[in-house]
Order: structure tokens, then C-alpha cells, then sequence
């Protein structure tokens, strides 16, 4: 009897040099899964790729900016049609929308928008020709509800979000699953800069557990933490009125 080795499973992720990304792709690999990292630090992938030891085919990487699409077609050229594709790398700046802030507005979209379409567009011919595959961007509750010092970032995050509703109907009948994931606060090098309490806030191989977890459900959309995230639900459902005296009240 001939016995065959399950293939391994790949995942592309975007941003797997710190925070998510990269607690995301070490559980993968702990799982059995063979990653290809993107982010700008080669030394941060490099780090994450040591830390593998007797593991070090699974993790591969690639040092691109995810602004540069013609290096994320060339990289695309080198690496099969992934089983997953995780859109996950981003920038976080609190702003105030009554300063000069142009250049971090474009920033957010270039990094955080574009940057996901050009992941997207470079890697999906392979996922089209073998009719499979996986495709999870990460949004954010932020893109629900216009929070305060979040007019940079939580405009990308209701795009990325409002992309990935209407690339479903496109998709789906491909035979790709596309999946939103949409956090509260997590803890990473991004959200060590809010000087406010963030409440609900998790720890990062939590989050990669509960990404784990959720993509292998039928969801289009999850969130976590749950309380948080309901509650944050809820407050984007309410009349402006509400919702706007309730932040004027407690957090501005
Ligand atoms: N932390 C949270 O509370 C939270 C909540 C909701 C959603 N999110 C989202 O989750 C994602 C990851 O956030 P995080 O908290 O893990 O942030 P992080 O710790 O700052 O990590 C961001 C990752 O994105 C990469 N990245 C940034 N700009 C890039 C670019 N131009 N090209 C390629 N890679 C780039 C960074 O690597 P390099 O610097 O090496 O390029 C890094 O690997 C982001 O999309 C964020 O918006 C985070």
C-alpha cells in the first residue's frame, strides 16, 4: 500500500515581519504550514525566519514594500498560488483632522488601501487558474464607525472592507473564499502608541489563534475581542445623535 504524504499547505502574508502577521505565520508554520513572509525589514524577516531553527524551509521570505506592485509580480512569478492569502500588512497614525495631515492621509491610502490591491491583483492570476484558494484582508472595527484621531486610518479600513463585500460576488463562483477580518485593539508595536485606554485589548498570539480558528468557518466577516467587538457593533448601529454625544462625553 502506497502511502502519500498530505501536501503542505502555503500561505502569502503581508506585514509577517512584527505584530499579526508575524504571530500569525508562526503558528501557521507551527501547524505545518509553509509561509512566505512580505515586509520591508529583511533583518525583521530574517529574525523571524533564525527563530524557525530546525523549521527553516517553512518560513520564506520576501523584503518588498507593498507599494511596489512590479516586485509583488515578480515575487508572485516565484511562489505557486498560495492556499491563503492574508492581506494583513498596515500603518497606524492617530491624526487630528484639524491640522495639515495630506501626506499621512496619502500614506494610510498608498499603504494601507493601495497597498492590499496591489497584494490582491499581483497574487490572484494564481488563485483564478487553480480555481482555489483563500483570500483574508484585515479591516478593522475602526473602519465600522469615524473615531476620533482615526481620519487616517479607519477611511482605508471602511474601504478595505467595503473592496472585500463586493470581491466576494467575484470571487465565491471561482472557487476563493474571501474572508474580512476585523479587530479591536490588539498589542503590538502599532497601538504602543495610543496614549488611551484600549479596552479589550489582546494579546498578539491570541489574535493569531482566534484568525486561526475563524478561518475555517463559513463567517464572511469576524471580529474579535467578542465583547468589544458586539459592543463596537451596536455603537456603529445607533442614530449619530447617540453616538457622537456618547464620544463627545467619554472620550474626547
Ligand atoms: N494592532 C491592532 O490593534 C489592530 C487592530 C485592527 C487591525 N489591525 C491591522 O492589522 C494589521 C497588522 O497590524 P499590527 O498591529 O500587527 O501592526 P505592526 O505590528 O505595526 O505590523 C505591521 C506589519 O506591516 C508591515 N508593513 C507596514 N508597512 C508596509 C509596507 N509599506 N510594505 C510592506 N509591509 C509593510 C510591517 O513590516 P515592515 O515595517 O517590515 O514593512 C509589519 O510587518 C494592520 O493592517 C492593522 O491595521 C491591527
Amino acid at each position: 500500500m502506497k502511502i502519500y504524504k498530505k501536501k503542505q499547505k502555503t500561505a502569502i502574508i503581508t506585514g509577517a515581519s512584527e505584530g499579526i502577521g508575524a504571530a500569525f505565520s508562526k503558528l501557521l508554520i507551527k501547524k505545518g504550514w509553509k509561509v512566505f513572509g512580505i515586509s520591508r525589514s529583511s533583518s525583521k524577516l530574517r529574525a523571524i525566519s533564525k527563530s524557525f531553527q530546525s523549521n527553516k524551509q517553512s518560513f520564506k521570505y520576501f523584503s518588498c514594500d507593498v507599494q511596489d506592485f512590479k516586485k509583488l509580480k515578480s515575487i508572485a512569478k516565484e511562489i505557486e498560488a498560495p492556499d491563503l492569502l492574508f492581506l494583513n500588512a498596515g500603518i497606524y497614525s492617530p491624526v487630528k483632522a484639524s491640522e495639515i495631515n495630506l501626506d499621512l492621509y496619502k500614506k494610510h491610502i498608498n499603504i494601507n488601501y493601495l497597498g492590499v490591491l496591489n497584494s490582491y491583483e499581483a497574487f490572484l492570476p494564481g488563485l483564478i487558474r487553480k480555481q482555489n484558494g483563500h483570500i483574508i484582508i484585515m479591516s478593522s472595527v475602526s473602519g465600522w464607525i469615524g473615531l476620533p484621531k482615526a481620519a487616517a486610518y479607519g477611511p482605508t479600513k471602511a474601504a478595505l472592507r467595503s473592496f472585500a463585500q463586493s470581491a466576494r460576488y467575484d470571487l465565491n463562483p471561482k472557487g476563493i473564499k474571501v474572508q474580512l477580518c476585523s479587530p479591536g485593539f490588539v498589542e503590538t508595536q502599532a497601538t504602543s502608541i495610543n496614549d488611551f485606554y484600549m479596552p479589550g485589548l489582546m494579546n498578539v498570539n491570541e489574535a493569531a489563534n482566534l484568525i486561526f480558528k475563524h478561518m475555517s468557518s463559513n463567517k464572511f466577516e469576524f471580529s474579535f475581542p467578542l465583547s468589544f467587538s458586539l459592543f463596537m457593533k451596536i455603537f456603529s448601529y445607533l442614530p449619530d445623535k447617540i453616538s457622537s454625544y456618547l464620544i463627545k462625553k467619554f472620550i474626547i
